[in-house]
């Protein structure tokens, strides 16, 4: 198949990135970083999650954050509601478009929501019907589409099954994590033929978490299946607080690098990503985890004595 002219980046950084971060980041330094996002061309970015504090403290101060950006015409602010609740607090604050996350394994669903994938389809489905009547967008994700914490391996098909209630449900697009990031280009596009037998691949993503060292790779693996949208993380922030020792999105940096040097255009401004991913690494007092930061940013040095 033949390479597409246009990628769109889903940025996940303020929302995924941020989750797992113990220190509670001021809401002043997460709008920040969004708004630095949306100015470097992302078209997307994930804001915050309307989940329950108690579950993921770094979240809790989500419609602080969500009423304080400033919106850019034409960018996508996408929150995270697990049920009625979440979505009520997220149109309270302002939010347009939604998105609900089940899984394909069982136990990292009861973990991480508290219910089974069944019943969580079921919570999910009041949230798609409430979004749908107010006009909004409902994305949804699959956690765990090719390996779990908890079961080991994850069957294409249990993937496939998830991925198409959600879609038949309503939701725009269906956002596929390899949370745990053990996936590589034979497991991923194994995975993504047994999603696009059910759900048209112009509405999957790719959710690539990076803990191997495979995500850039199953990127490119999933182009070539014709997959066209792809969840990244600026700077190689984050993880889930359910899924130990995974590691952090696919970089943002690296996914641009990638597509830059395929002739893909993503309409985003690497010099600007950059120092987004600088801003909030300097906050967090880290070093670029992405290789094509930290070679781009030396370089950037080098020419600026
Ligand atoms: P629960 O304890 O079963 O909920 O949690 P409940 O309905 O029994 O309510 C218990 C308490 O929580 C009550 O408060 C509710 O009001 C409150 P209390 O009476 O005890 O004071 N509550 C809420 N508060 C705020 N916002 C809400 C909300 N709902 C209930 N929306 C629940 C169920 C889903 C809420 C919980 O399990 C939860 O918040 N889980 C979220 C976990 C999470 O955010 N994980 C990370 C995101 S998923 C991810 O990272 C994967 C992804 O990136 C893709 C990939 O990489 O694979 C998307
Ligand atoms: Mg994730």
């Amino acid at each position: 198949m033949s390479l597409p002219r246009t990628v769109k980046i889903v940025e996940v950084g303020p929302r995924d990135g941020l989750q797992n971060e113990k220190q509670l980041v001021p809401a002043a330094v997460k709008v920040e970083l969004i708004e630095r996002l949306a100015d470097a061309g992302l078209p997307a970015v994930e804001a915050t999650s309307f989940v329950s504090p108690k579950w993921v403290p770094q979240m809790g101060d989500n419609t602080e954050v969500f009423k304080a950006i400033r919106k850019k015409e034409g960018v996508a602010y996408p929150v995270l509601a697990p049920n009625l609740k979440g979505f009520d607090a997220a149109v309270e604050a302002g939010a347009t478009e939604v998105a609900v996350f089940g899984a394909a394994s069982e136990a990292f669903s009861q973990k991480n929501i508290n219910c089974s994938v069944a019943e969580s389809i079921k919570r999910f489905e009041p949230v798609v019907c409430a979004a749908l009547a107010l006009d909004m967008k409902v994305r949804g994700y699959v956690s765990c589409v090719v390996g779990c914490p908890y079961e080991g391996a994850v069957a294409p098909q249990k993937v496939a099954e998830v991925a198409q209630r959600l879609f038949e449900m309503g939701c725009y697009e269906v956002s596929l994590g390899d949370t745990i990031g053990v996936g590589n280009p034979a497991s991923v596009q194994r995975m993504i033929e047994a999603c696009a037998r059910h759900v048209p691949m112009a509405k999957l993503a790719g959710h690539y978490h990076d803990t191997y060292g495979m995500a850039v790779a199953n990127v490119y693996a999933s182009l070539q299946l014709g997959m066209r949208v792809f969840d990244s993380s600026v700077a190689g922030l984050g993880g889930c607080p359910y899924a130990a020792g995974a590691s952090g999105n696919v970089a943002t940096e690296d996914v641009v690098y990638l597509l830059n040097g395929l002739g893909i255009d993503t309409g985003i401004d690497m010099d600007k990503l950059l120092d987004a991913g600088q801003f909030i690494l300097k906050h967090l007092g880290r070093e670029p985890a992405a290789k094509s930061a930290r070679a781009l940013l030396a370089k950037r040095g080098a020419a600026c004595p």
